[in-house]
């Protein structure tokens, strides 16, 4: 074993002084030989009642074996999860964005007590991406992390399925556009196993940007969780793991800000999930890096969307592996000189190396990515607004299929049921500008995903005749003309609390503007019989976050005072 991988053996020396720390982890089966040797933390955020986690223990297994093979001791932990899409469209939903932190919090509190020389999460769903690269970056010991894969498609009567194919269904149902014989079928069908839902949604998203941020081996993104790739993935990381140990390579050494902008520059380029603003603010922040929503759009300004994935476009993640996986793509936009080569990974190497032997996209024989020079959007998707229905800030995605501008009548939701309720009854109709309120990191709690609200819209065919705006998020399959993460949100006396309906609205993503149109004595006027509601929890986890959260624009983090 190198000098270094000793002096990071820090779990060794509090051993020395603690004999009870010794004993006990020969209880857990160390031998003497062993007690030399760095410890690994090994997060799994394995589960067994969501796809997405259910095969990460099993792959923690194998990234054990690779950790002992390269002289190390690995322990394997576990962190809580949550299910985006199970929870999407019910109150369990308020958990999902806590539970990032929850997942930041566990794994720096293992690492930290147990003292950990080093640790690997193995994640795989929308928050435990985030949540273990907030938690890399407090630690800053040693660290990478594995993605799970995406899951492979379903199908029903020919038709490719996932995820979204289900909430859509729904859609069709009060539509009467579907059998209930068809409906059974496509919800059987839509999930075939293990894996992450399977478009540019969330988790797809948040695994490309890491790959490109370094923080895991290259194609840790591309193999779906059912790829032999997969497996050979964890056992590599042993090898990986302890040259980071040796040359101490710790994970701000990797996310610089330059990172953070290859990061961002991967999930525009792919037409990614809003989510990502979110967690990457958040995980700057842990970071202590200056990234904030001015660098979000600045990148957006300059990066075309190139990629036809889902949830606006026709491909899904795992046709990415066929023409060459996250990787190819990176090169090419590292050669157009979208991405700083010179930033540090994981593998000892920069950018620019682990791309070096990495075969060219072929433009002749795909149709998944476009050229710069043609791409499907010539600025990206993710558009900051302002005006003073969001004074700081507002997300929106706006592929520009619908159209870069909507001027439409506000329709007020108070919360997310009402829209699937105003739907069912035929209330939403073109021209609306759907306001979805109270649904913020406080007033939520949790700034739970409009997932059925948007996929119940598009299944009622009003994708292209109506906008959404609310305070809370919108899931990666979200597609459509929406903006979320309205900031400041009603519960803490925004704008968005004041709108009535038929009020006019005018969103525009071209001069990023969201701008109400009711005049500021109007609208004093109205503040003056707006009244905050009262927290809906004020104890448990619940309690403490809403205590605790900051806004959507500072990433809601929860551990800044
Ligand atoms: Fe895990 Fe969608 S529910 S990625």
């Amino acid at each position: 074993m190198s000098e270094q991988l000793n002096k990071f053996s820090r779990t060794l020396t509090q051993e020395v002084t603690n004999p009870a720390a010794k004993a006990m982890l020969y209880g857990v089966g160390l031998t003497q030989e062993d007690m030399q040797k760095a410890q690994i933390g090994i997060a799994s955020t394995g589960y067994e009642g969501n796809t997405c986690n259910m095969h990460l223990n099993g792959l923690s297994v194998h990234v054990k074996k690779g950790i002992q093979e390269n002289g190390m001791v690995g322990l394997i932990f576990h962190t809580i999860g949550v299910s985006d899409g199970m929870t999407n469209g019910n109150a369990g939903m308020s958990y999902s964005l806590p539970s990032r932190d929850l997942i930041a919090d566990s794994i720096e509190n293992v690492v930290g007590a147990q003292w950990y020389d080093g640790v690997i999460a193995v994640v795989g769903c929308d928050k435990n991406m985030p949540g273990a690269m907030m938690a890399l970056a407090r630690l800053n010991r040693p660290g990478m992390l594995v993605y799970g894969g995406t899951i492979r498609t379903g199908e029903y009567k020919g038709q490719k399925l996932d995820i979204i194919s289900a909430f859509e269904a729904l859609g069709k149902k009060f539509a009467g556009t579907i059998s209930d014989e068809d409906y059974e079928g496509v919800i059987q069908n839509a999930i075939p196993g293990a894996g992450a839902c399977g478009g540019m949604y969330t988790a797809n998203t948040m695994a490309s940007s890491m790959e490109a941020m370094g923080l895991t081996l290259p194609n840790s993104s591309t193999y779906p969780a059912t790829h032999e790739g997969k497996k050979a993935e964890c056992i590599a990381i042993g090898a990986a793991m302890k040259q980071l140990l040796e040359k101490n390579i710790c994970p701000r050494d990797i996310m610089t800000r330059k990172a953070f902008e290859n990061a961002l520059t991967v999930v525009i380029a792919l037409g990614g999930s809003t989510n990502a603003v979110l967690h990457y603010l958040a995980i700057a922040r842990a970071a202590e890096v200056n990234f904030t929503l001015k660098d979000i759009q600045d990148i957006s300004d300059r990066t075309p969307l190139i990629a036809d994935l889902k949830p606006s476009g026709k491909y899904y993640m795992e046709d990415v592996l066929a023409i060459g996986g996250i990787p190819a793509i990176m090169k090419y936009l590292l050669q157009k000189g979208l991405l700083h080569g010179d930033c540090l990974t994981v593998t000892g190497k920069t950018i620019a190396e682990n791309l070096e032997d990495v075969p060219d996209l072929n433009f002749e024989n795909q149709k998944i990515i476009f050229p710069l020079e043609t791409p499907l959007k010539p600025t990206g998707h993710l558009q900051i607004l302002y005006g003073n229905l969001a004074t700081g800030g507002a997300v929106a995605k706006i592929t520009g299929k619908e159209g870069e501008r909507f001027e439409g009548i506000a329709k007020v939701c108070e919360r997310e049921e009402e829209v699937i309720e105003y739907i069912e009854k035929g209330e939403i109709k073109a021209g609306h500008v759907i306001v979805i309120r109270n649904e913020g990191p406080k007033g939520g709690p949790g700034m739970p995903e409009m997932l059925k609200p948007t996929s119940a819209v598009m299944g009622a065919g009003l994708g292209d005749k109506v906008a959404m705006i609310t305070d809370g998020r919108f899931s990666g399959g979200t597609h459509g003309f929406v903006v979320g993460h309205v900031t400041p949100e009603a519960y803490l006396g925004g704008n968005i609390g004041l709108v009535r309906d038929g009020d006019k609205i005018t969103i525009d993503a071209v001069n990023n503007v969201l701008q109400l149109h009711v005049s500021d004595e109007e609208l004093t006027e109205r503040r003056k019989t707006w009244k905050q509601p009262e927290p809906s929890f004020t104890r448990g986890t619940l309690g403490k976050y809403i205590r605790n959260v900051k806004s959507a624009s500072e990433g809601c983090v929860t551990d800044e005072a």
